[in-house]
């Protein structure tokens, strides 16, 4: 199943700037109020959002697949992975680390809750400041994905391929939202 390809930006309680792509991240139901991710206990990500409670999910297009993958290299925690990736910072609204200019849409969050299990760990977040690029956005449309092409991924037996979405030629007027039974 292919998942999407996140960018989540931080900075350590000292300043270095840190950023690592992620695939296991969710809304949590709608509107988007809080998001979740799941994280193996040795990231610099999740030492930086323990340690000064703050995130935020960047949703690269397809194109940045070269600096996401610069991103996963296990670089120490002193080094600015922003730097290293040659990725150019957005500064963010309501939160310390930066954005990444380039992406598609930003959601600013503060760690919320930390589930801890014996391996991994769930941080949810809430979502503080979202935005996203107008270019491909509309009120009435929602995003055009065809254009935006958001970054995906789906694993094999031969590692990781880079896909996208793309119209399967089928629609309906169907919307979840709070109170229906579906959500
Ligand atoms: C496409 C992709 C998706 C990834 N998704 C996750 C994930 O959901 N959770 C996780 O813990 N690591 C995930 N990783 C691995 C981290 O990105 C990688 O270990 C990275 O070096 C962590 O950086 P950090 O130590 O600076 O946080 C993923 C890597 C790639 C390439």
């Amino acid at each position: 199943m292919p998942l999407p390809v996140v960018l989540i930006s931080t900075i350590s309680r000292g300043g270095v700037r840190n950023a690592a792509p992620w695939s296991c991240v969710t809304p949590v139901l709608r509107p988007l109020d809080e998001i979740l991710i799941a994280s193996w206990l040795k990231r610099d990500t999740l030492e930086n959002i323990r340690q000064t409670g703050e995130f935020v999910i960047n949703v690269p297009p397809a194109g940045m697949e070269d600096a996401v993958m610069i991103c996963a290299e296990n670089f120490p925690p002193e080094v600015d992975e922003l730097e290293k990736a040659g990725l150019q910072p957005r500064p963010s609204k309501l939160v310390k680390p930066p954005g990444i200019a380039g992406c598609l849409a930003w959601a600013e969050c503060k760690l919320e809750e930390e589930i801890a299990r014996e391996k991994y760990v769930l941080i949810i977040g809430k979502v503080v400041h979202l935005e996203a690029d107008d270019r491909f956005f509309s009120e009435e449309e929602g995003m055009d994905y065809e254009r935006a092409k958001p970054l995906c991924s789906v694993g094999g037996p031969n590692g990781m391929q880079f896909v996208r979405p793309v119209f399967t030629g089928k629609g309906d007027k169907y919307a979840a939202g709070p109170g229906t039974p579906q959500c």
